[in-house]
């Protein structure tokens, strides 16, 4: 299959299939969103087929949750699961304290809950998201529809006091008509180049008035498994 692959998408489906070995039967595992969590629920798939592996599962996006059950996963809620043996997810950078940004998919309230549910994450990644400082790529911060340009305005003046290059804000799009979430909020994108403090940064946003999350996953993430796109596959 992979002789077909570009170069990235062989690089995320080997570290999607070194992370699945990682998966034992009667384990309840979180699943990710995005494309490379995508190899991974399809490598899962694969093994519940053709080798019975009984799993039961919580999906982070009502995307991931239709994948999973088509590739035959027992997709349960996390209230039925109540707490989490390993989630398996993605990535939009992580850097050398394996802290990340998340939510290039707009699935960071889900992931961020269903990563801290659980006994230990693992992130799949390209080893082009590895950076040694967060903020090139812009960090989502989901928003409530109520107020939300208020909300944007106390984040922006919010940015002016903290320790980063860029300041402007944007609301996610989804061709003509604003990005809904599966929680029915908001996107708003953060345009900072570079984070100088990111634990101190996800504090702070969580307490502006209409935030409901933010994309920073700070002591979250317990190892990262990098795929190249010649097929080689690095820890974290
Ligand atoms: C979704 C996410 C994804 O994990 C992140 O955007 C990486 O996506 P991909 O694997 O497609 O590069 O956080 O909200």
């Amino acid at each position: 299959m992979t002789a077909e692959m570009s170069p990235i998408d062989k690089a995320k489906f080997v570290a999607a299939k070194r992370a699945s070995d990682l998966v034992e039967t009667g384990m309840r595992i979180g699943l990710g969103t995005g494309s490379t969590a995508a190899w991974l629920v399809r490598c899962l798939g694969e093994r519940v087929r053709d080798q019975g592996l009984r799993i039961r599962a919580v999906a982070t996006s009502t995307r991931t949750a239709a994948l999973a059950r088509e590739v035959g996963i027992d997709v349960i809620a996390l209230d039925e699961a109540g707490w989490l043996d390993l989630t398996i997810d993605g990535a939009d950078e992580f850097d050398g304290d394996l802290n990340l940004i998340k939510g290039g998919g707009g699935a960071l309230l889900q992931e961020k809950i269903v990563a801290t549910a659980s006994d230990r994450m693992v992130v799949i990644a390209d080893a082009g998201k590895e950076v040694e400082k967060l903020g090139a790529f812009p960090l989502p911060v989901e928003v409530i529809p109520f107020g939300w340009k208020a909300t944007q305005k106390m984040i922006e003046e919010m940015l002016v006091s903290m320790d980063v290059l860029g300041r402007k804000t944007s609301l996610r799009m989804d061709q003509d008509a604003p990005f809904v979430t599966d929680e029915g909020n908001r996107i708003l994108d953060l345009h900072l180049n570079r984070i100088g403090n990111a634990r101190q940064l996800a504090l702070a946003l969580n307490q502006v008035p209409g935030v409901v999350e933010n994309g920073l996953f700070i002591d979250i993430c317990d190892a990262v498994v990098i795929g190249h796109g010649d097929g080689r596959v690095d820890l974290r």
